[in-house]
C-alpha cells in the first residue's frame, strides 16, 4: 500500500535551463526547471512574478531556453542564485544573437528560440506559453540523420524536493518494444 503524502510537486526529474531574454542591447538570464511541453507545438515556462527577467519577457515577446549540461552548470547555478535586478548578469555567458533576436548561450548544447503566445497566471507565477521559433544543436549532439542524440547531450537535471541536481542514465530500449513482451506475459 502507497503512502498518500498529500498535494505534492512531485513530477521530478526534469531538465534544467537557463533562460535568457534582452534587456535592451544586453541579456539576462534566469535559471528554470519548471517547464513543460503543451500539445506538439507549445512549451511552457513557469516564472514567480518578481523575478526580474519577467519585464523583460513581456517586451520583447521573445526567450530562449537553453538546456543546461554539466560544462555550464556553475554559470547555470550562479544566474539562479543572483537576480538581475540587484545584478547585471549579462556577461555570465557568451552568447550571439538568434533570427528573431533571443539571446542563445554559445556553449549550451541546445537552445530553443520562442515567442510568447499567452501568459497563464496563478498566484505569484506567470507561465508564459511559447511556440518554438528555432531549436539550435552542437553538431557533435546531432546523428547521422539530423536527430537530437541526448545519449551525448547528457542533459542536467534537477529534482525540487531535495534541491539536487542529477545526471541522466541509461538507455532501457526503444518506446513501445516492450507491448510484445508484456501481451505475451
Ligand atoms: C535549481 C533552481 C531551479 C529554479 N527554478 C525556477 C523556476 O522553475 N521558476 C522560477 O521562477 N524560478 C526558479 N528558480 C529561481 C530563479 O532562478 C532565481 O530566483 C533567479 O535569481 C531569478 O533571477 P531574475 O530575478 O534575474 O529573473 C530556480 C533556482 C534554482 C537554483
Amino acid at each position: 500500500m502507497k503512502k498518500n503524502i498529500g498535494s505534492k510537486l512531485a513530477l521530478y526529474p526534469m531538465p534544467i535551463t537557463v533562460i535568457g531574454a534582452m534587456n535592451g542591447d544586453k541579456p539576462t538570464w534566469t535559471l528554470v526547471g519548471h517547464l513543460g511541453i503543451i500539445g506538439h507545438d507549445h512549451v511552457m515556462v513557469s516564472l514567480a512574478v518578481p523575478h526580474f527577467i519577467n519585464g523583460k519577457i513581456k517586451e520583447t515577446k521573445k526567450l530562449s531556453i537553453n538546456l543546461v549540461d554539466e560544462n555550464i552548470l556553475p554559470q547555470a547555478d550562479y544566474v539562479g542564485s543572483v537576480s538581475g535586478s540587484k545584478e547585471d548578469k549579462s556577461e555570465v555567458f557568451a552568447y550571439e544573437q538568434g533570427e528573431t533576436g533571443a539571446p542563445i548561450i554559445k556553449d549550451a548544447p541546445l537552445t530553443l528560440e520562442c515567442s510568447v503566445a499567452d501568459i497563464y497566471e496563478t498566484p505569484n507565477f506567470e507561465s508564459f506559453i511559447c511556440t518554438i521559433d528555432n531549436t539550435y544543436v552542437a553538431e557533435e549532439h546531432l546523428d547521422e540523420e539530423g536527430k537530437i542524440n541526448y545519449n551525448t547531450l547528457k542533459p542536467v537535471l534537477f529534482e525540487f524536493p531535495t534541491y539536487h541536481y542529477l545526471r541522466t542514465g541509461d538507455v532501457i530500449c526503444k518506446c513501445l518494444s516492450l507491448k510484445e513482451k508484456q501481451s505475451k506475459e
